[in-house]
């Protein structure tokens, strides 16, 4: 990785750990950031807030399994967050019957369900 790779990396890290200190209201926008399970980043870029984690993937060109098409039925989007756990939305009944307790406390979130509301950052399923 480039120093001004890593530089960019250590600043978006920076943001996203000042975002979950701060209990401010839902900015426009957020950076996102997925990742390997080896920390290779393999897209990053802003996205508005209210959208589904599953749709900033797509728009990132981050492509991932989803076979219930969003439904939260599958299971398949799961993620885990590397950090900004309180930039989510809530987590639903649904979702977090379809994760179970072990996932939940992994600190996995479904990506058809979670929606972004400030910057966050995930490793992405190892099939990736
Ligand atoms: S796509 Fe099936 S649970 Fe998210």
């Amino acid at each position: 990785m480039s120093g001004e790779k890593r530089s960019r990396l250590r600043r978006l890290v920076q943001r996203i750990s000042r975002s979950d200190a701060a209990n401010s209201p839902v900015p426009k926008t957020a950076v996102v950031v997925f990742h390997k399970a080896d920390g290779e980043v393999i897209a990053e870029g802003v996205v508005d807030t209210h959208t589904t984690v599953l749709a900033a993937a797509a728009q990132l060109e981050v492509d991932f399994d989803h076979f219930c098409g969003g439904q939260g039925a599958c299971g398949t989007c799961r993620l885990k967050i590397v950090r900004g756990s309180t930039a989510l939305s809530k987590m639903e009944s649904k979702e977090a019957l379809v994760l179970g307790s072990r996932a939940q406390s992994n600190g996995d979130r479904l990506a058809c369900q979670a929606r972004v509301m400030g910057d966050v950052e995930f490793t992405v399923p190892r099939w990736f």
